[in-house]
């Protein structure tokens, strides 16, 4: 691990309030590393770039308190964010994208990053992409005999600030930013995640491949089953409809498991 993300790590915890580094033998102390995928699932492979401890020394890693303050909610994290400086993004940003819907939500879908729409209105998935992602959940639900409205689920994003020209996140910005959506995915509890893209699929289970062989299968974030899908930006470019019906196949699959 490198110093530059120990200094992160110390960072955090000094935000959070916490003094003291204790050792804690035995546990697995550090909240954010994403549990082994279920059983059959997906077979094991190498993670990299995930919400984890990976870079982490054995040593280092023992004495990390947990990630989130015990009776964590929306508003501590919002808090605690405040006005961020933590990495380069906040230099280009209009508004910090926190997340929106219910804390008692079952179902969270976490995109990669604010848009230029998001920016400026400070909501998630607001823009083209976000209205087809309200299109298809609802439109899903509605097909499959499921009342529910977008209101209904929490929308996130791996990073909070929208990176310059829509590029994707840095790994030191997810990483950086990754804390507070391991908070938030804590505080919410949901009883499944829907991961939007390649960027969340490898935020939030750790796979590295690209999300064509991710889609549609069943991960794990600690003991949380996370569905892999296309994100919505990709399946509004003309030549992708292939990948729109197999995104609401995807979209089925979570709709069922957290609502029947
Ligand atoms: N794309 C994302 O990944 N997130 C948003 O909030 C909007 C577009």
């Amino acid at each position: 691990m490198d110093a530059e993300l120990l200094r992160q790590y110390l960072e955090f915890y000094r935000d959070l309030g916490i003094k003291t580094l204790y050792r804690q033998s035995g546990t697995d102390a550090f909240v954010c590393q994403p549990a082994p995928d279920a059983p059959g699932s997906h077979p094991s492979r190498e993670r990299e770039g995930a919400i984890s401890a990976k870079s982490l020394t054995p040593e280092v890693r023992e004495v990390l308190p947990d990630m989130a303050p015990a009776g964590d909610t929306l508003i501590a994290i919002q808090n605690d964010i405040g006005d961020c400086t933590r990495c380069r993004l906040h230099e280009g940003r209009n508004k910090i994208v926190f997340g929106v819907g219910s804390e008692r939500a079952p179902l969270v879908f976490v995109g990669e990053g604010p848009g230029a729409d998001e920016d400026a209105q400070g909501i998630p998935f607001v823009g083209r992409a976000g209205q087809l992602l309200t299109q298809m959940i609802e439109g899903t639900a509605k097909k499959e005999g499921i009342a529910l409205t977008r209101a209904d689920v929490y929308i996130c994003n791996v990073v909070k600030c929208r990176p310059p020209g829509n590029r994707t996140p840095e790994p030191d910005e997810m990483e950086t930013c990754g804390q507070f959506l391991c908070r938030q995915l804590i505080a919410i509890r949901p009883k499944a995640i829907c991961a939007l893209g390649g960027t969340a699929a490898r935020a939030v289970t750790g796979h590295k491949e690209g999300v064509t062989k991710l889609r549609g299968k069943w991960f794990q974030w600690r003991d949380i089953p996370v569905m892999v899908t296309y994100h919505p930006s990709y399946l509004l470019r003309p030549y992708n409809q292939d990948a729109k019906r197999e995104a609401w196949e995807d979209l089925k699959k979570v709709l069922h498991f957290v609502y029947d």
